[in-house]
């Protein structure tokens, strides 16, 4: 490469894309270079809103485009499989949003293809990624709050049960599990450094068969627990609660987001703030950049096997609340 900005290209410019490409305006080394979209009014229109050189109509294109040093799609995960691999073939590296796909088998092949084509791949779960959490682990490395004990957390907003958004179509992969859900496991995994070895889990399913309500339980090896809840139907505190021996620390509304996280230990309380320099997209954008600069196939901070150990629980999951999607039958 040579001393130009690092090139993004976006796949499906839709309502997530914006705050992708707003996070790229504070990276200096990086642009917004061009934009695929099955309309390309809206490509037109993403692109001059965003500043980008290109437009295309076709995704074939896009990822044919040898000025294009990597591709964030932006699709409902039922289409991240096919426009990962579309990506992966053609040696593009690829920032894919949550969840990487709609169950463990797909992540298997993306991660096959990503080896197989020598080219970098990660889940775009950018709550990792964020300044706050650098502060909440150097608080759990300094056993600021004791041996661990408990984790608390909610995901949850009224959803509108109208139109042909992908929350409640079983044909996009709909449902509170792999839209929200995957956010406290994940964050759950990256407190632990470890994947639970048991769960239960009970939803409410929607008339449209997709889980509109989800509460699960995590049970780690050191016998710390997880609780979760994931809504569709009702708006939640959004908070994440880290229960410690002698304290515990609140990461604020809404943790996935979180600018924001509070220490109470000892009789004391401090609480910390970390803004984003931009959406809070950034991070994990620099982070791709840094691991395809360096070669790499996979990100540390949200590696393959994280990933795919959280697709594989919510397989689990969703096979005992009895949530199987059309094109999985
Ligand atoms: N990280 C976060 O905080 C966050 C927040 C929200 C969503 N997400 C994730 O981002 C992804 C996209 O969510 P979104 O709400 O931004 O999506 P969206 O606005 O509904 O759609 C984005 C693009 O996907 C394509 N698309 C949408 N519906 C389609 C359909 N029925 N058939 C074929 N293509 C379709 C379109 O691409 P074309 O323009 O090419 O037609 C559209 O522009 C999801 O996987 C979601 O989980 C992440």
């Amino acid at each position: 490469m040579t001393d130009r900005k690092f090139n993004w290209g976006i796949i499906g410019p839709g309502r997530i894309a914006h705050q992708f490409a707003d996070g790229l305006k504070v990276i200096d080394e990086a642009a917004l270079y061009a934009v695929a979209s099955s309309r390309i009014e809206k490509a037109n229109a993403f692109a001059a809103q965003h500043g980008g050189e290109k437009t295309y109509d076709s995704y074939e294109a896009l990822v044919n485009d040898p000025q294009v040093d990597a591709i964030y799609i932006a699709t409902p995960h039922r289409f991240h499989l096919d426009r990962a691999l579309l990506c992966l073939k053609a040696g593009k590296p690829v920032l894919c949003e949550k969840p990487l796909t709609v169950n463990a088998a797909e992540t298997r092949q993306l991660i096959d293809a990503a080896r197989a084509n020598n080219v970098f791949l990660m889940e775009a779960l950018w709550t990792r990624h964020l300044p706050i959490y650098q502060q909440i682990r150097d608080w759990l490395d300094a056993k600021s709050i004791g041996d661990l004990r408990l984790l608390v957390s909610n995901f949850g907003w009224n959803v509108p049960k109208t139109g042909d958004d992908r929350w409640y179509s079983p044909e996009l992969a709909g449902g509170t599990l792999l839209d929200m859900g995957v956010y406290p496991i994940a964050v759950s995994q990256w407190v632990m450094g470890q994947n639970p070895r048991a769960f239960s889990v009970q939803s409410v399913v929607s008339e449209t068969d997709v889980d509109e309500l989800t509460a699960g339980l995590l049970k780690y090896d050191n016998g710390v627990i997880s609780q979760f809840h994931s809504s569709f139907v009702h708006d939640g505190v959004n908070d994440f609660y880290i229960y410690g021996s002698i304290g515990h620390i609140r990461i604020h509304a809404a943790y996935w987001a979180a600018t924001q996280a509070t220490l109470s230990a000892n009789g004391q309380t401090t609480t910390v703030s970390r803004p984003f320099r931009g959406g809070g997209f950034e991070y994990q954008t620099e982070e791709a950049i840094r691991c395809i600069r360096a070669g790499l196939l996979e990100s540390p901070v949200m590696s393959h096997a994280d990933t795919l150990a959280n697709m594989e629980l919510m397989d689990q999951m969703r096979a005992q609340i009895g949530v199987k999607y059309p094109f999985e039958k």
